[in-house]
């Protein structure tokens, strides 16, 4: 998978991209990104790249020629998905991740917050727009951050497999099961027992019932999208 991101702000993605899981991947190139400054498609030398809205009103608009030249340059083959970060776009759910993830290269526009020359759009430069959620950041850097992290977990060989083949059934449209570890104790609570059973069969049930309680009391709408199987309930 190849990624690249289109910000004025570049030097926002050091060092995310080299921690963790996320570090690993591109360092051992599973997954490619690459940062490019969008004032670097400016036309004059100030290297301007926003500008006052036409009508009034706060905040800056990104340039129309500046963000189109950017984009039209970063074309390539296979052709990259082209994906606006806005607060207007689509809500980002895993499906969406997964849909995405299927494109070998993706470019990654960060708006910022005020937005860009609407003529971008008319254009039919974006081939779709996507927002992290319902609430407002300053540009769609930290989305893009949410977003790259994200794909680069469905790229094979970027997460465990056990992890990836064992969780996908299990987790799909269900909260997490509650987790412990060492000590056995701790201020008077104790682990629950069948985890320090050895009967797999049973954990895994206890698990699936936890997770099950847990999405009915917090997120319902999941159950509507997965209704709860035989058998789901029990442990
Ligand atoms: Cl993608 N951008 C901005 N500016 N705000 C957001 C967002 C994106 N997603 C949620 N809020």
């Amino acid at each position: 998978m190849r990624i690249t991101i289109l910000t004025l702000f570049p030097g926002y993605f050091a060092s995310p991209l080299t921690e963790s899981l996320l570090g690993r991947a591109i360092a051992s190139g599973l997954v490619a990104v690459e940062v490019r400054d969008l004032r670097d498609f400016a036309r004059d030398r100030h290297r301007k790249a926003d500008d006052e809205p036409y009508g009034g009103g706060p905040g800056m608009v990104m340039l129309a020629p500046v963000v189109a030249d950017a984009i039209e340059a970063c074309r390539g083959e296979p052709p990259a998905r082209r994906v606006l970060l806005t607060p207007d776009g689509a809500r980002l759910d895993q499906s969406a991740v997964e849909r995405l993830a299927a494109h070998e290269r993706l470019l990654l526009v960060c708006g910022r917050y005020e937005g860009i020359d609407e003529r971008v759009r008319e254009l039919g430069l974006f081939d779709e727009e996507v927002s992290i959620g319902d609430f407002v950041l300053s540009g769609g850097e930290a989305a893009a951050l949410v977003l790259v992290e994200a794909l680069s977990r469905r790229v094979p060989g970027v997460v465990g497999r056990a992890e990836s083949v064992e969780r996908e059934s299990f987790v799909r449209d269900r909260l997490d099961y509650p987790h412990y570890t060492r000590p056995r104790e701790f201020r008077g609570l104790a682990v629950p027992e069948v985890l320090l059973s050895g009967d797999h069969a049973a954990i895994e049930r206890w698990r699936r019932a936890r997770a099950l309680e847990r999405t009915r009391a917090r997120r319902p709408d999941l159950l509507a999208r997965r209704p709860p199987e035989d058998g789901e309930a029990d442990g």
